[in-house]
């Protein structure tokens, strides 16, 4: 029996605060038709101090646990796309599978730019295929305000925060992911660059000071990569799953720019009602931004079962990453009851304290263990 990977799961946060156009204009000399016009962007959402890219990831693997129905410990992977992990080190999956109670899963964080959330899903597709795991968790998550330099109109303007989550599921049905396409051009590199903070520049007074500790973007140059990017990517992912564009329900692009989507749809020749957008109200959020996206569509009753639906995206490395999905889950979703709520609830509560008691234990160890 083949086995596939089916998205059973899915969930998205997005912090409360809300940075709008006309907020921006009393911080950078711009203006909220410049916004619109170039960008399609009206809003982003933008984290308050205590959260970070684990809090809102845990947020959305909630939501995305909860939706598929299954127990943290049934989890045995765990990727998380990010460009601003919560450290360098310990990986940001690797505090998510502590908060989560996801005890039987390997973890690790993926660095591909925006295109890394199709990354992970390329990635977790294979190895669910080959029979190394079950229920892999795939996690785009971001917190672009913590690295934007709210100074520099020409990219503040752009980003926001938040998180996005799919649980694919080993099955022998029919559908699920088909095909992926993954790409790179390192040649790219420096046109969407956090130059400090790595090995070749770390955190100096001259680093902080030089404000390397900030996002920098060519934005014309990736915006001409964009939509050639975009375009051939989609056309890859769906040949290899030997579909055409008529087979297509609906393209879920990286929410980066309007125009950069509106000139994708043309490109293609698909008309708007194929092509999903958002990013007039989530801003650009990265690796973010597609599973977000897909939890819009869904809940906006644009994916029906049967649908072909591809995700496409690019990104800082330049890289590009498209898959395609024949969805696979029952809609609508059934959200969960109070009692189910609340046995989630108690889990996390038990993983906090289990979390708890093995830090108490290596302490412990630590000063009356002799080696
Ligand atoms: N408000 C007002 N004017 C502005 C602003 C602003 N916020 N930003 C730039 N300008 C000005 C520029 O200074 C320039 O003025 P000048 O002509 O006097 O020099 C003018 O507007 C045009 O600037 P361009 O940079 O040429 O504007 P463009 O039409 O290319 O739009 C943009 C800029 C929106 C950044 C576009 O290039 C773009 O979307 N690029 C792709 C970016 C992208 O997708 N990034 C995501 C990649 S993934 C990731 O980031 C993690």
């Amino acid at each position: 029996m083949t086995i596939r990977a089916h998205i059973i799961g899915w969930g998205k946060y997005v912090p409360e605060r809300v940075l709008t156009n006309d907020d921006l204009t009393h911080m950078v000399d711009t203006s909220d038709e410049w916004i619109r016009t170039r960008t399609g962007i009206v809003e982003r959402h933008l984290v308050t101090e205590e959260d970070t890219t684990a809090t809102m990831a845990i947020e959305a693997a909630h939501a995305a646990l909860e939706m598929a129905g299954l127990k943290p410990t049934d989890i045995d992977l765990i990727i998380v796309a990010t460009a601003t992990p919560d450290y360098i080190f310990p990986s940001t999956a690797c505090l998510i599978q502590d908060a989560l109670g996801a005890r039987h899963a390997a973890a690790f964080d993926l660095a591909a730019g925006c295109s890394g959330f199709v990354y992970g899903v390329s990635i977790a597709t294979g190895l669910i295929e080959i029979g190394q795991y079950k229920n892999a968790l795939i996690i785009g998550a971001e917190t672009l305000s913590r690295i934007t330099d709210w100074e520099d109109r020409a990219t503040c303007v752009l980003f926001g925060d938040g998180a996005g989550a799919v649980i694919l599921h080993a099955n022998g049905a029919e559908g699920g992911v088909l095909s992926s396409e993954l790409g790179a051009d390192g040649s790219g590199g420096d046109l969407l660059i956090l130059p400090g903070g790595g090995s070749r520049n770390p955190t100096s007074h001259k680093t902080v000071s030089e404000g390397m500790h900030h996002l920098k973007m060519k934005g014309r140059e990736v915006f001409r990569f964009a939509v050639r990017a975009m375009p051939a990517a989609t056309r890859q992912v769906l040949a290899k799953a030997d579909l055409t564009l008529q087979d297509l329900s609906l393209l879920i692009p990286h929410q980066a720019n309007r125009r950069i989507t509106d000139a994708s749809a043309k490109t293609l020749g698909i008309p708007e009602d194929k092509i999903f957008s958002d990013v007039e109200w989530f801003g650009n959020t990265s690796a973010a931004s597609i599973p977000i996206a897909l939890c819009e569509a869904v809940e906006q009753g644009r994916i029906q079962r049967n649908d072909v639906v591809v995700f496409v995206g690019f990104g800082a490395g330049l890289t590009w990453a498209a898959a395609a999905v024949r969805w696979s889950a029952p809609l609508p979703t059934v959200p969960p009851t109070r009692w189910e709520k609340a046995w989630y609830d108690w889990r996390y509560r038990y993983a906090a304290l289990r979390s708890l008691v093995r830090r108490f234990v290596r302490w412990l160890a630590s000063r009356f263990v002799k080696d």
